[in-house]
């Protein structure tokens, strides 16, 4: 596996790799665009890339500018010699690891706005989160010229951006969603949950929980602002949680619904629990 920092160094070395000498056609590139700090979720990428793409590489970049929170950029764990070994394991080709001057030698000026999407959730609660993460994955798709990009789940919201971003600048690949890993006790695999205390990793599945229940009860008919008041109730009476939001949307719009809507909808979840943020969400 090659690891690379520098964007013309990564350029020259994927023109070598994607000219097959001795076939006419071109190899695939999967990318698997990360912050680091990799779990199996990540790995699941990996290995859905590889079965389906000649070369499989992951980008490491804690991006600066999709933060809106300057503790929770410090605080976000950076461990790149460790995910650099689980990647090399997992069969992984390369390794996009730019420092912040490699990846933006200029700040960029350019705004994305889009639209709906992000007037809602993340968008809502984190103004400039999508603008950031919209910038720095056109930037990996103009480096690496994927064909194919592996999203997870966990983040419903931002997969929805990014098929924006695709669709509207027309780059040529398709975006793979792929499903949200959970641990045994139902937490969802994130890299954040590395930061949780003891006590709080004890209660960090409460959200999941709470997504399910509320689930079967909009399944057995309870109307959408019932289940809302439920969420909010079950987990004030966890003082270690601080709901931030819970919304039932389109699983593709993401705008609100106001009754389920089989196979497309979607209930998504952002709490803090002590400083750490999580989210979630289930699809049915
Ligand atoms: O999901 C993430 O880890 C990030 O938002 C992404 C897509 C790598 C962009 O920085």
């Amino acid at each position: 596996m090659q690891v690379f920092s520098s964007v013309t160094e990564l350029r020259s070395y994927l023109a070598a790799r994607r000219s097959d000498a001795r076939r006419s056609e071109k190899k695939t590139i999967g990318l698997v665009p990360t912050m680091g700090a990799l779990h199996e979720g990540h790995l699941a990428l990996i290995e859905a890339s590889r079965q389906t793409n000649d070369i499989t590489g992951c980008s490491i970049f804690v991006n600066p500018i999709q933060f809106n929170n300057q503790e929770d950029l410090a605080k976000y764990p950076r461990t790149l010699e460790q995910d650099c070994a689980l990647l090399d394991r997992a069969g992984c080709d390369f390794v996009f690891a730019p420092s912040a001057d490699d990846m933006y030698p200029k700040a960029p000026s350019l705004v994305l706005n889009f639209g709906p999407l992000e007037s809602v959730m993340e968008g809502a609660f984190r103004p400039g989160h999508f603008n950031g993460v919209g910038i720095v994955v056109a930037r990996l798709f103009n480096i690496v010229h994927p064909d194919r990009a592996y999203f997870g789940q966990k983040d419903l919201q931002q997969v929805a951006v990014v098929r924006q971003l695709v669709e509207d600048l027309a780059f040529q690949l398709e975006v793979v969603p792929c499903p949200t890993l959970r641990e045994a006790d139902g937490l969802a695999l994130s890299s954040r949950n590395r930061r949780l205390s003891p006590e709080e990793r004890a209660l960090a599945p409460q959200l999941y929980q709470v997504l399910t229940e509320a689930k079967e009860r909009l399944l057995r008919g309870e109307r959408v602002a019932e289940a809302k008041q439920f969420v909010q109730d079950y987990l004030a009476a966890i003082p270690a949680f601080r709901l931030e939001y819970f919304e039932v949307v389109h699983s593709v719009t993401m705008q609100p619904l106001e009754a389920v809507k089989p196979g497309h909808t979607a209930l998504c979840i952002a709490a803090y629990l002590g400083p750490v943020r999580l989210i979630d969400n289930v699809v049915f």
